[in-house]
């Protein structure tokens, strides 16, 4: 058994084991003088520290002395199969050049899509593990992960085998999202009919490909202007969900589309971006369990003013996640912490809400609220320790990695230095 002992606060988030809502999102369940008591993966206590060293008095003591303790943090999105950078497309936005139009003139998902289909399996393998290693040391234990820049059966089947292959080599939990429907490759745009066959070709090949092979737990799709529409979304959905996938669902990112409607309606764990979402959607969303989850760090790289509504979404009933939308187009950052500095400062999140968002609701996301996200009896031991004297620390040192070691079911994952 190991307690986790002398820890400056500890940041239970404990509570209900489901998506946080309105008032709850303020409440982390802060304590001090506490200890967490870890046996078999699992958290098996919290609570007085005197207490609990006298009830379990042979233990494998775990000094946290001038840190904090936190749930680990939970990263319910990100597109981490990647080859190359896209820094180009950055000057070109700078330049005035928006998204979508780059992404008409054959970048953005499409360069990602040329360069994925060139690499080999392993050389996906070595990329992603790096990079989800760095994505690791700033606090994060569990990440999903998506396909999409494949969008042929064997590219995505190749995405996909590599996530596979990453779960048990890193000290992560892994979560894999099927996302073959991210964009509609250049050669089916030509006509309505040859788009029609793309949508066919994910229904009739790659779906029940994924599902056969066990490579999935969700599925995704981009529904926006210009992308898939609400109709091809819903036959997309329908079908995986019919197949045994959960869902989730890009929506309502640039203009709005009743991508978040439609996320609710169909019972979908989370509808993700929502910048501009419609009045219709908060309240669907509201109404719904389907986690809104915002990203903050996409809108921000994107140069743009305008953010999700996370204020109206809270006060209006729904339960708020964070994310770090990691993607090599509008969001080349691991740095989970920073979201949070940027849920503060853009969202007017509250640090409370913006911790509960990135844990307990970014579980709910993923549909591992019962499992992780929280310091209470029976939950994964998922911790983080931060070099900061209180929790408010985490999102203030804006871009620092003040994670100095993290716990994957108990299991110790990496041990940093603080860097200041
Ligand atoms: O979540 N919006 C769609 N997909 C990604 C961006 C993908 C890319 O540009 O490579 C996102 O922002
Ligand atoms: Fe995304």
């Amino acid at each position: 058994m190991k307690l986790f002992v002398n820890a400056t606060q500890v940041v239970t988030c404990a509570g209900p084991a489901r998506g946080r809502r309105g008032g709850e999102m303020n409440d982390l369940a802060l304590l001090t003088d506490a200890a967490v008591a870890v046996e078999a993966g699992r958290i098996v206590a919290v609570g007085s520290q005197e207490a609990l060293w006298r009830e379990y008095p042979v233990v494998e003591p775990i000094d946290c002395r001038g840190h904090i303790l936190t749930p680990g943090l939970v990263d319910s999105h990100t597109h981490a199969i990647f080859g190359r950078a896209r820094y180009q497309e950055q000057e070109l936005r700078a330049a005035g050049i928006g998204y979508m139009e780059i992404a008409k003139r054959g970048g953005g998902i499409h360069a990602s899509v040329r360069d994925l289909r060139m690499r080999s399996e392993d050389e996906l393998y070595a990329l992603a593990r790096a990079r989800l290693l760095t994505l690791a040391s700033y606090g994060t234990t569990t990440v999903e992960i998506k396909s999409g820049y494949g969008l042929s059966l064997d590219d995505e089947l190749k995405s996909l085998r590599v996530i596979q292959r990453l779960q048990g080599d890193l000290p992560l939990r892994l979560v894999p999202t099927w996302l073959g429907a991210h964009e509609i490759p250049l050669d089916y745009r030509d006509s309505a009919s040859r788009r029609s066959e793309y949508v066919q070709l994910l229904l009739q090949e790659m779906l029940p490909q994924v599902v056969r092979d066990g490579l999935a737990t969700f599925a995704d799709v981009f529904c926006e202007p210009g992308v898939f529409t609400p109709g091809e979304t819903r036959a997309i959905l329908t079908a995986a969900q019919g197949a045994g996938l959960s869902l989730k669902l890009h929506a309502d990112e640039l203009e709005p589309s009743g991508g978040a409607e439609l996320a609710a309606e169909l019972g979908a764990a989370s509808a993700d971006h929502l910048a501009a979402i419609s009045e219709d959607g908060i309240r669907a969303l509201a109404a719904s369990r389907t986690v809104a989850t915002l990203l903050p760090g996409t809108m921000l790289f994107l140069g743009k003013t305008k953010q999700a509504p996370a204020r109206e979404l809270i006060a209006t009933g729904a339960a708020v996640a964070l994310a770090s939308d990691f993607n090599p187009g509008t969001s080349p950052t691991v740095n989970f912490p920073l979201i949070l500095t940027l849920g503060v400062s853009q969202l007017h999140l509250s640090v409370a809400e913006a911790l509960i968002a990135a844990t307990v609701n970014g579980a709910a996301a993923l549909n591992l609220a019962h499992h992780t996200g929280q310091l209470a009896p029976g939950f994964s031991a998922d911790l983080a320790l931060w070099a900061c004297d209180d929790v408010r620390e985490i999102p203030y040192w804006y871009g620092d990695r003040r994670c100095v070691a993290t716990w994957v079911a108990g299991q110790p994952t990496l041990a940093q230095s603080p860097s200041l």
